[in-house]
C-alpha cells in the first residue's frame, strides 16, 4: 500500500513537471542554454578574419554555440525586449530558422526549428533530415547540405508594413543583412565558419521549411566547424 502510495505521488509529480515545462513554451520547444556577452575573440579579430566558409567538419555542434550564434543574430539585448539587431520602428520583421542535420547538434535531434526569440528557445516546425532538401531548393549547392546546421533568415513584410508603410520591403531586406553580419561575426568569434546562400527559389525552399504564408526567405547561412 505505501509502495502504491510512493508510485502514485512519483506518476503525479512527473505529470506536473510535464505540463509546467511545455506550458510556457509549447509541447516541442527547448529552453537554449543561457548566452554570454563577453568573449575571447575582439570584434576587430573577427572583422579582419571573416570570410564565406563552404567546407565543413564532420563534426557537431552543441547547443551552447547554437543559443550564441542565434541570440547574436537577433536576440534580446535589454529588458524592453530590444534586439541585437536594428530594426525600422522595432516592427522585427525577421524570424529565424534552424535546419539541424543527422548528428548536426550534440543532444537536438535531426528537423526544421523556429527561433522563439523572447523564450530564447527553440520549436519543432518538423522532425527530420532537411538538408537535402535545402541545398536542391538553393539551385542544388551540395556544401549547404554539407553544414551540420543551416540559418535561414526569413521576413514577414507585412509585419513590418503596419508600422514602416510602403518601406516595409526595403526595411525588411536591410535588417536581414543586419541578422546576417551577425550570425557571420559571431561564428567568427566562436572559430566557426559560416557562408551565405542568396541563391535559391523561393517557393522549394519555403515549402521544405514549412515557412507560414507571411514569411519570406531572404538567406541561408550554413554554419559549422571549419574543415
Ligand atoms: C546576397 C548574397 C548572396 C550570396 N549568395 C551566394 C550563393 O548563393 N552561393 C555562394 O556560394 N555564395 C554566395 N554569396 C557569398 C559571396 O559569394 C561571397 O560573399 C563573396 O564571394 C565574397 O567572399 P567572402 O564572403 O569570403 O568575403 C552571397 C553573398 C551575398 C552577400
Amino acid at each position: 500500500m505505501k509502495i502504491m502510495k510512493i508510485i502514485l505521488s512519483l506518476v503525479m509529480a512527473l505529470g506536473f513537471s510535464l505540463v509546467n515545462l511545455t506550458a510556457g513554451f509549447g509541447a516541442q520547444a527547448i529552453k537554449l542554454p543561457v548566452p554570454a556577452t563577453k568573449g575571447t575573440v575582439s570584434l576587430e579579430e573577427a572583422l579582419q578574419n571573416r570570410r564565406s566558409t563552404r567546407k565543413f567538419a564532420n563534426r557537431s555542434l552543441e547547443l551552447a554555440q547554437i543559443s550564441q550564434l542565434l541570440w547574436a543574430a537577433d536576440g534580446i539585448n535589454n529588458p524592453q525586449g530590444k534586439r541585437t539587431a536594428p530594426s525600422g520602428r522595432a516592427a522585427y520583421p525577421i524570424d529565424l530558422y534552424l535546419v539541424v542535420g543527422e548528428r548536426g547538434v550534440t543532444n537536438l535531434a535531426p528537423g526544421v526549428y523556429r527561433y522563439v526569440v523572447a523564450d530564447q528557445a527553440l520549436e519543432l516546425v518538423a522532425p527530420g533530415e532537411f538538408r537535402p532538401a535545402v541545398a536542391k531548393a538553393c539551385n542544388s549547392q551540395v556544401w549547404i547540405g554539407e553544414a551540420p546546421v543551416i540559418v535561414v533568415i526569413t521576413g514577414d513584410i507585412k509585419r513590418s508594413a503596419a508600422k514602416n508603410g510602403d518601406q516595409a520591403a526595403l526595411f525588411t531586406h536591410l535588417e536581414a543583412g543586419f541578422v546576417g553580419q551577425n550570425i557571420f561575426l559571431q561564428a567568427g568569434a566562436l572559430n566557426l565558419g559560416a557562408g551565405v546562400a542568396g541563391g535559391f527559389k523561393d517557393k522549394p525552399l519555403a515549402q521544405a521549411l514549412k515557412l507560414p504564408d507571411n514569411d519570406t526567405p531572404f538567406m541561408v547561412m550554413p554554419v559549422g566547424h571549419k574543415q
